[in-house]
């Protein structure tokens, strides 16, 4: 399948492309490179600039005739969606608008969709099905949660074929050590640790140490962004077999704790990682973290790649690229 990956620049979508590749599809990238950076683009993939906010610039793209869509490009930081929910109504509900309305204008009518286990809000039980109330607790959440159901009524008054792949905590970098853009402000817990582990921040504040949990800090379902990406190519791969939208949940059905995450990345960098427990951060659930069985049954999709020590040390090799001194300077 030709493909147009839309943030295909991006962390995720870096890694979607060379999934894409692997799997012997035609990814082109779209991207605005507000976040995403051309060093994270796949060796021979073609790049269009433009920006899904501009009808006429994505509407331009898709007119050249894909087969498929991936759409990544969105906004997401938790915080900022509350302070800021403008940005996101725009970014995230407008900007998708614009992506549906260009992908059946053109006739592309297959689309995955990079959705989020913030949907869910906080568990009422886990593991989190794709039958759990969805009751998102940030705006973040809510815009993803708007459009899957705008996919929804795309789907039946379009014929527009979608996946709306919720993912869990992504974390991870491409263990064969090709994709190597970084984050800028990281706001995720393995990169903030990986930080501080390379000497650019100078603690790591773990957000509550006394949640009813094993150790008292958060578990969250990390799943590794190699892992998400093959389910990208998985899903488009299903729609194209059987026609069918699916809403499914990807997580690596294992929870971790902050200070388990922790001692594995120290451990693993060798460094000592200065951590301090601070007061609990506003909405953040004990426990979070998915069961995965709609996503094997439907589309045989396995996290393979999701064990912690595989997380933090295909992460911490990225870190090592970039000087101890250097870090915005190498950026
Ligand atoms: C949230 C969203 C998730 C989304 C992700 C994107 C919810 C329920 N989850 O995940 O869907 O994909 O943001 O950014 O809205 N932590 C610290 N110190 C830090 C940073 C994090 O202790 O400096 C802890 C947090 O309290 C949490 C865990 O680490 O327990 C993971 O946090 P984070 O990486 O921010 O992701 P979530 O908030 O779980």
């Amino acid at each position: 399948m030709k493909v147009l990956v839309i943030g295909g620049a991006g962390y995720i979508g870096s890694h979607v492309v060379k999934a894409l590749r692997r799997a012997g599809h035609e990814p082109v990238v779209f991207d605005n490179l507000s976040s995403g950076q051309r060093r994270n683009l796949f060796p021979g993939v073609e790049l269009i600039v433009g920006d899904i906010q501009k009808p006429e610039e994505i509407g331009a793209a898709f007119a050249r005739g894909f087969d498929a869509a991936v759409h990544l490009a969105a906004f997401k930081a938790v915080g900022e969606s509350m302070a800021e929910p403008e940005k996101y109504s725009v970014n995230n509900i407008s900007g998708t608008i614009n992506i549906l309305n260009a992908a059946v204008a053109a006739g592309c009518l297959r689309l995955a969709f990079s959705s989020t286990a913030a949907v869910f809000g906080s568990p009422t039980y886990v593991p989190i099905d794709e039958a759990h109330p969805t009751v998102p607790e940030n705006y973040y959440g809510f815009t993803k949660l708007e459009i899957e159901r705008i996919l929804g009524w795309y789907d039946r008054l379009k014929g527009l074929k979608y996946a709306a792949l919720r993912y869990f905590n992504a974390a991870g970098y491409d263990p064969d050590g090709e994709i190597l853009g970084l984050e800028r402000n990281p706001q995720n817990l393995l990169p903030i640790i990986m930080e501080v582990a390379s000497g650019w921040r100078d603690e790591l504040q773990i957000f509550g140490d006394d949640y009813d949990t094993r150790d008292g800090t958060c578990i969250r379902d990390y799943v590794h962004v190699s892992d998400l990406a093959d389910a990208h190519v998985k899903a488009l791969e299903r729609i194209e077999r059987t026609g069918e939208s699916l809403t499914v949940n990807l997580g690596s059905e294992r929870g971790i704790s902050v200070a388990e995450m922790l001692a594995v990345a120290r451990r693993v960098t060798g460094r000592p990682i200065q951590a301090r427990a601070v007061g609990r951060r506003a909405g953040d659930p004990a426990a979070c973290y998915a069961t995965s069985a709609r996503a094997r049954e439907l589309l045989g999709w396995e996290a393979t790649r999701s064990d912690v020590d595989t997380l933090v040390s295909s992460t911490w090799r990225v870190y090592g690229h970039y000087g101890p001194d250097g870090k915005e300077a190498a950026r």
